[in-house]
């Protein structure tokens, strides 16, 4: 990882960004299929007329979304998302980006994680919370589901917005809202 990497990123707390280390080496080591181990978080975020934020690596550069959709189906792509928040993006089975991003922060205590492919959860290394692909809690002790984003590909351009309306997988207003 590049060593110049600036720890005191104005929208990244030096707690996060260590996190964000723990679960990526985790991530190594189970084989995950991390698009860009390591590519994240480089502020300034701009946010669109719309409420959008363009999805980009670690030197805050986008991310086209053909480089991620080159990917195999299933694929997690973490990039950084609104706020500079680590956020994974899934390439599914019709090779086009899933329309919902899940924002890797624990539920419990802030972590974050690695995608398991072969488990296929979003595992926290840091007290065990498993998470559904959809970020539904299947093992605590984290009790919430993962935030949500939208994703909307327009061009090569992949936009991030907040996710303000019933959660899908509760059929209540989002946690987060
Ligand atoms: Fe993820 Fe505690 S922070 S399980």
């Amino acid at each position: 990882m590049d060593s110049s990497f600036p720890l005191e990123s104005p929208s990244m707390s030096r707690r996060q960004f260590l996190n964000f280390l723990t679960g990526s080496a985790v991530a190594v080591t189970v084989g995950s299929a991390l698009y860009v181990y390591g590519q994240v978080f480089v502020p300034p975020q701009e946010v669109s007329d719309t409420g959008g934020t363009l999805a980009k690596d670690k030197n805050g550069t986008p991310i086209p979304a053909s480089q991620i959709l080159a990917e195999p189906p299933g694929t997690r792509a973490l990039v950084a998302g609104i706020a500079g928040e680590p956020t994974y993006l899934t390439v599914t089975d019709n090779q086009v980006l899933d329309s919902v991003g899940i924002v890797n922060d624990c539920t419990h205590l802030g972590c974050t994680f690695p995608w398991n492919p072969f488990d296929k959860q979003f595992q926290c290394p840091c007290h065990g919370s498993r998470f559904a692909a959809d970020g539904t809690v299947e093992r605590g002790p984290a009790n919430r589901p993962l935030k949500l984003v939208h994703v909307n590909v327009q061009g090569d351009a992949i936009w991030l917005y907040p996710w303000t309306e019933n959660d899908p997988r509760t059929g209540k207003t989002p946690w987060w809202v």
